[in-house]
């Protein structure tokens, strides 16, 4: 893996997807944690609770696979998590959660913070198993997506635990989006700022057009996950490698494995469905 002060390139995805990576998740979640103040905090506990029907975490074990900016890990933490275990591949995402850890005065013993890859079986089985995993909107970025889950259900997954996971859906769109994607990691300096500027002004025309504000949609994205417009764009059009399923390719894999489901949310676009799974069982999650 490589690192300059603000580029990182993943080499084992590039080397695993065979992609040429140009984009770093952790720089873009650094850009957005300047912003994160207590409303995008709510938003992301409420958006946590409302699809998971979970008030508290209070006797779960959280482990966050790709924890990103470290909002997940922070929401379980808010949320009352017993421990929460934080991991990511990218050194700016873990210097981000270290900084939230921070800021909520914590230590290793109740948020652990390590750098590392879902890949990494060693890594994984040292971690230990969990009765919360959650791996939002990670595995589909690995380079081996059924890999990674599967490593991740072999090795952090107590018995009767909840599998907390978004994964790219397998919409019509996906296979045009992969070679945007590749064009804005190929050339992310011209390409990159283009296209998704191309895109952006084509959206906000199309939303004008409907007498729909896109000041008003942007400024009200948070609601979604507390996460940021402009920064899930860059995520988006740089987000590589690239993989994608369809709801029943999820669930097909995980009942295979002894998994039922107890929650879901479809999207109908490209973007990500997002599953609770109950390991060997399916009762209430608040069980
Ligand atoms: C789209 S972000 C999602 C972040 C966070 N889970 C969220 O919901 O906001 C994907 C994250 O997965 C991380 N990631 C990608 N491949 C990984 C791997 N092999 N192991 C661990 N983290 C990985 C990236 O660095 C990035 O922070």
């Amino acid at each position: 893996m490589t690192t300059q002060s603000t580029t990182f390139v993943n080499d084992e995805a590039a080397r695993v997807s065979g992609e040429t990576l140009g984009f770093s998740f952790g720089a873009n979640w650094k850009k957005f944690l300047v912003t994160v103040d207590e409303p995008i905090i709510g938003s992301a506990m409420q958006s946590f609770t409302a699809f998971t029907h979970l008030a508290s975490l209070a006797p779960h074990e959280f482990l966050d696979l790709g924890c990103g900016s470290g909002l997940s890990s922070l929401v379980a933490i808010r949320l009352g998590a017993r421990r929460v275990v934080s991991v990511d591949i990218d050194p700016h995402s873990v210097d981000c959660v270290r900084r939230l850890r921070d800021q909520e005065n914590l230590g290793e013993d109740r948020w652990a913070v390590h750098h590392g890859s879902v890949l990494d079986e060693a890594l994984l089985e040292s971690l230990g198993r969990f009765s919360y995993v959650h791996s939002w909107g990670v595995l589909h970025h690995t380079g081996a997506m059924w890999r990674a889950l599967a490593n991740v259900v072999k090795h952090n997954v107590e018995p009767n635990a909840l599998l907390h996971l978004a994964l790219y859906n397998a919409h019509r769109s996906a296979p045009r989006w992969l070679r945007v994607k590749r064009l804005c990691n190929r050339s992310p300096h011209i390409l990159f700022p283009l296209l998704k500027n191309g895109y952006l002004a084509l959206l906000f025309g199309k939303m004008l057009a409907q007498f729909r504000s896109p000041i008003r949609f942007v400024r009200e994205y948070h609601a979604t996950r507390g996460m940021s417009f402009v920064r899930d764009m860059d995520d988006w059009f740089g987000g590589l490698p690239y993989e994608y399923c369809s709801p029943d390719q999820a669930l097909d894999f995980l009942a295979e494995r002894d998994f039922s489901m107890l929650r879901i949310k479809t999207t109908r676009s490209c973007g990500c469905n997002e599953f609770l799974f109950r390991a060997g069982g399916g009762l209430d999650p608040a069980a």
